[in-house]
């Protein structure tokens, strides 16, 4: 089995915060990210693609291919939104790098035809990352 990883970049607005909390509540919680005038992340994917390379031309995908459905199906979607405003995906979950992976992967998932969808890591800053690797982690004891 190989992996193949494909990385793109975009950016995009968002905050955290529980409308049920005070702003106190969400500040102690959230820090910065609670800013109610939203801030902004240059975030890197890396969408990992498993599977054997093809005997004809060694790939498991053409990576040229990933990144055309990367670019059309998530930076078209989300480069320059703001998260929680422009999308439809946050309106019940955090738009944190957490549950933006599992967004993601919901996505692209069907979409890869060519090998199987390892693993979607997003950076939102230079030290924070998540990565998702589908619910069939779950079943390692
Ligand atoms: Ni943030």
């Amino acid at each position: 089995m190989v992996y193949l990883t494909r990385r793109e970049t975009f950016n995009a607005a968002h905050r955290l915060y529980v409308q049920a909390w005070t702003e106190e509540e969400n500040f102690a919680m959230f820090g910065k990210c609670a800013n109610k005038n939203w801030h902004g992340h240059n975030y890197q994917l890396f969408v990992t693609v498993k599977g054997e390379p093809d005997v004809h031309t060694g790939f498991i995908i053409d990576a040229k291919k990933l990144s055309e459905v990367i670019k059309k199906e998530i930076v078209d979607r989300f480069d320059h939104q703001n998260l929680n405003e422009d999308t439809p995906y946050f309106k019940t979950i955090q738009p944190s790098t957490e549950n933006f992976c599992k967004v993601i992967w919901n996505i692209l998932e069907p979409l890869i035809t060519d090998g199987v969808l390892h693993c979607i890591k997003l950076q939102e800053t230079e030290n924070i990352y998540a990565e998702y690797f589908g619910e069939q982690e779950r079943k390692h004891p």
